[in-house]
């Protein structure tokens, strides 16, 4: 395992922490996979009762990383590669069916699919310094990880539909009153906050908790969602507009 994806645990507590501060944890492919290894084992181990999502730094992630999207482009846009074969997606296989609670802690600015993989988490804590922004329309690409269903179920049609589109930001007090977030904390007192509720979280019944989420989503239908997004999205990155945001980014 890179030092990029820290994996500790704490008794019933599984801990990931994105680990690339100097690039705003933007996700490569490695660590796509890497998180796909932990989140498949933490499924399979039974001792495992809740998982924590976190990462270092002032920032929570800067969305899929750039330039890793431009080396990967050929074979990330190519019809006759199976979307499963491809680690961003695997990782969302695998967080589109865990079972288990997720529960995330959040700091500083959230991008793309820094924000999008929120939605699949079960409880998240958020430092008061947050800044979430969805960027896909403005880079010619379409919002991904079930977002396109999830996020309107969350805050509405209109105000979802804004913020995807009007490229607007939103701090800590609107995450919460939209429902994207359970608690705002100080940035100090996060990793304790979200330690606090995977704590507790963890003291339940597995099986309760394995029902309960079960009930409250349909992992197969969100799928078939992820997979079209993703379908789109992979034409999309070829477009004109596409390929000039990412050049306009590198060439900062
Ligand atoms: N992919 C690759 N590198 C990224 C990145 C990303 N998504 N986001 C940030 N970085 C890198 C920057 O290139 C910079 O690297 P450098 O120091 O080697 O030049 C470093 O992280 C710090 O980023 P910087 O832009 O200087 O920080 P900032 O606080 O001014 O801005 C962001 C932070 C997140 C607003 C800005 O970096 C950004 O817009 N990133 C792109 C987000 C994005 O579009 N993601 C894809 C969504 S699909």
């Amino acid at each position: 395992m890179s030092s990029e994806i820290i994996i500790e645990r704490d008794e019933a507590i599984l801990r990931l922490t994105l680990n690339r501060p100097e690039k705003k944890n933007a996700l490569t492919r490695g660590m796509y996979s890497e998180l796909t290894q932990a989140l498949t084992q933490a499924q399979a181990d039974e001792g495992v009762r809740c998982v924590v999502l976190a990462a270092n730094g002032a920032d929570f992630c800067a969305g899929n990383d750039i330039a890793d999207f431009a080396q990967g482009a050929a074979e990330f846009a190519s019809p006759d590669v199976d979307i499963e074969t491809l680690p961003v997606f695997r990782f969302l296989k695998a967080l589109t069916f865990f079972e288990k609670p997720l529960i995330c802690a959040l700091q500083g600015q959230a991008v793309g699919v820094g924000v999008t993989l929120l939605l699949h988490c079960d409880l998240v804590v958020a430092a008061d310094t947050i800044s979430l922004s969805l960027p896909f329309l403005k880079l010619g690409l379409i919002p991904e990880a079930g977002s396109t269903v999830l996020l309107p179920e969350r805050i509405g049609h209109a105000r979802a539909f804004g913020w995807m589109a009007l490229g607007e930001k939103i701090g800590a007090a609107d995450a919460f009153h939209l429902g994207l977030v359970n608690r705002v904390v100080e940035s100090g007192d996060l990793a304790g906050a979200a330690y606090d509720l995977a704590a507790r979280v963890a003291a339940l019944s597995p099986s309760s908790l394995r029902h309960t989420k079960g009930l409250m989503r349909d992992p197969e239908a969100l799928w078939a969602v992820v997979r079209e997004e993703g379908r789109i999205f992979r034409q999309q990155l070829t477009s004109p507009e596409a390929r000039a945001a990412f050049a306009a980014f590198m060439a900062r």
